[in-house]
């Protein structure tokens, strides 16, 4: 029997494998309860604050929303407004929203300043994202990956192509070797994850019956795939001198029609965590899209709109995935 009760959420190599699993039916089951109009407050006085030095819509949105689903309260702490990193280091304000709350989102750059937190704030610390793992998104996919085959996950097959040494493409590897999936990334090699978590996440791999594969040919990453997925070439917090090196590397990488169909399965679906870089009348898409004269980034318009696409099934699954994470770790 899994208890996750006071836990916190840094990253998925912190759970075994029945632990993912389990977070994973209990949000299924409070998607039920909600759609069904029969969820229960399991939340009811507990107050959660949540740090954000980076911005974000859904994240943000989903452990509101969560929070105010089971009875909880949230305060939104922005890039702006507070403290931290300012005046106070992370160590203090642990300490601090340790004594006011019970648990504690942070989304922000090192992972370390994650840590931290869990470490001195006595209480439950959930990442949000930082430049090295975002995994309450891997939970929210995998969940939208299940509802959308008749298969077990371990029975599934997807690649990630593009950036896949971010946070991505980190926490997408270590997420499907803790469930044994066939997981490939396509990219140029020095866009891989980092040698040292890929040794770690083969170790876990020789034990769940995962297949790990980095390939640089996307074609090769795309075969035999249930689900193809990708995300920003550049992310947050990122300089402005990335973008000409990871436009001109990436390119081969993005998801077209033909990507598509060289996984020859045609249930493919295509994933995104979202925001996808194709909005060209936001500010910085036009002027990137102007500077380098292309016309897409990491996926073409024609895939994202396809009905292969289920990017917005997972947005709302970011939802009910928090809110399983939350009730298992505060409400046991
Ligand atoms: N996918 C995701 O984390 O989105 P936000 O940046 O909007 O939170
Ligand atoms: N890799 C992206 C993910 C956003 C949800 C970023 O860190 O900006």
């Amino acid at each position: 029997s899994v208890n996750l009760l006071g836990r916190s959420v840094l990253k998925l190599m912190d759970f075994t494998p029945d632990e993912i699993r389990f977070l994973l039916r209990l949000s299924a089951s409070l998607k039920q309860a909600k759609y069904g109009g029969y969820e229960q407050q399991r939340l009811k006085g507990h107050n959660i604050a949540l740090i954000f030095e980076k911005d974000s819509t859904r994240t943000r949105t989903g452990f509101e929303v969560a929070a105010y689903d089971q009875g909880a309260h949230v305060t939104y702490l922005g890039p702006t407004g507070t403290q931290i990193g300012k005046k106070e280091s992370m160590k203090d304000t642990a300490r601090v929203l340790g004594r006011i709350y019970d648990a504690i989102e942070y989304r922000g750059f090192g992972q370390q300043q994650a840590e931290l937190l869990a470490e001195w704030s006595g209480v439950p610390v959930y990442n949000g994202l930082t430049d090295e793992f975002h995994p309450t998104q891997i939970l929210a996919d995998f969940l939208t990956m299940r509802e959308f085959t008749r298969k077990h996950l371990s029975q599934l097959a997807f690649c990630f192509l593009g950036d896949a040494g971010n946070n991505m493409g980190n926490s997408l590897l270590e997420g499907a070797a803790l469930i044994g999936m066939d997981v490939r990334l396509g990219a140029p090699r020095d866009c891989w994850p980092e040698e040292a978590l890929v040794a770690r996440c083969r170790e876990i791999a020789a034990t769940t019956g995962a297949r790990i594969t980095l390939t640089e040919d996307p074609a090769e990453a795309a075969r035999g795939c249930d689900f193809v997925y990708t995300d920003v070439w550049v992310s947050m917090g990122e300089p402005e001198e990335v973008w000409a090196e990871r436009i001109e590397r990436l390119t081969p990488y993005r998801v077209t029609r033909q990507v598509m169909e060289a996984t020859g399965n045609p249930h493919a679906k295509f994933m995104h965590c979202l925001p996808a870089f194709h909005n060209r009348e936001t500010g910085i898409g036009e002027k990137i899209f102007r500077e380098y004269g292309i016309d897409c980034m990491e996926v073409t318009e024609e895939v994202f709109e396809s009905a292969a696409s289920i990017v917005f099934d997972q947005a709302e699954n970011r939802m009910h995935t928090i809110k399983a994470v939350l009730v298992a770790t505060l409400a046991g």
